[in-house]
């Protein structure tokens, strides 16, 4: 299956993931873990108990919720000029309910701003909101925080509805896909990617997240660290064939799976003319230093 990019696609080169919430059986517990692992700390707590963690500054990155393990909602941040009108009329032209974030979210996670929010074909609710304020985020050691939140990687049954949401409504671009079209790569600024969507058997859910570290000796000091925090590397250190990025997975107390990562591919639109590339399904492809797979990862030729 050939994943096609319509009018739409290319429209955003501004918008980078911004946060993302999910639900975890003790938000508590698992904050304890994200501030001793990834040097978040709670910004607030909601009063319908909602953690929210952020760098000491600028947006929450992780929303934590009390419940079942699952993906809650993610959000965007939209940088591109006029990008939440282009957006919320697209979403509106092609069917889709609208809605306003809250005030009092924007308020908290942005500072000043505008946002809506929509359902995705999941149905899982997505943010689009103005660009984020960082003021006083903390930057000064790396080795005690990743450089940004990277992207999500979403679970799905249905590559293609995904793929043509984000790229033919939202307006993102294909960077990659796998041959078998069970994996997709999609940007909408300079990264390969910002969201990505494997076909897992079933939709709406977290396949893993990601954070960016600044470079290959900056992982040896992160998988020294969660050695010394009694975390166990899952996956790699390797390297991706889509988006030519170093990678190291390990997983959160809850079992989500967290991939830290560096070196991801740019792609200068505004220069250049790309065209999506279709990468074999073969382990070699998403790990190219000799196709060791993670344990919860199959390919469809060879295993
Ligand atoms: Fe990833």
């Amino acid at each position: 299956m050939v994943l096609q990019e319509g009018d739409a696609a290319g429209t955003l080169t501004r918008t980078a993931v911004s946060h993302i919430g999910f639900s975890v059986p003790d938000p508590f517990r698992t904050a304890y873990f994200y501030e001793r692992v990834l040097g978040l700390v709670v910004h607030e707590e909601s009063p319908d108990g909602r953690l929210r963690l952020g760098w000491g500054g600028g947006h929450h990155v992780i929303e934590l919720i009390e419940g079942e393990k699952g993906l809650r909602h993610y959000g965007f941040e939209v940088r591109d000029v006029d990008g939440i009108d282009g957006i919320a009329k697209r979403l509106a032209d092609s069917g889709h309910n609208i809605n306003s974030l809250d005030a009092e979210y924007i308020d908290a996670a942005v500072g000043t701003g505008v946002g809506v929010v929509v359902s995705d074909p999941h149905g899982t609710p997505v943010h689009f909101h103005s660009p984020v304020q960082r003021h006083g985020e903390s930057t000064a050691d790396t080795s005690r925080r990743p450089i940004k939140y990277q992207h999500i990687t979403l679970a799905t049954d249905n590559v293609e509805s995904l793929t043509d949401f984000f790229v033919n409504v939202i307006g993102f671009r294909i960077s990659d896909q796998l041959d078998d079209g069970r994996f997709a790569w999609l940007r909408s600024d300079r990264d390969h990617h910002t969201l990505a969507v494997v076909d897992v058997g079933q939709g709406g859910d977290i396949d893993h997240f990601s954070f960016d570290l600044a470079d290959w000796a900056d992982f040896k000091a992160w998988c020294d660290r969660l050695t010394d925090e009694d975390v166990n590397v899952t996956w790699g250190p390797g390297r991706h064939g889509p988006g030519n990025n170093l990678f190291v997975f390990f997983d959160d107390i809850d079992g989500n799976h967290i991939e830290l990562s560096a070196e991801m591919e740019k792609f200068h639109d505004d220069r250049v003319t790309y065209v999506p590339r279709r990468w074999r399904p073969i382990p070699n492809t998403v790990n190219l230093w000799g196709g060791q797979l993670a344990s919860w990862r199959r390919t469809s030729e060879g295993n």
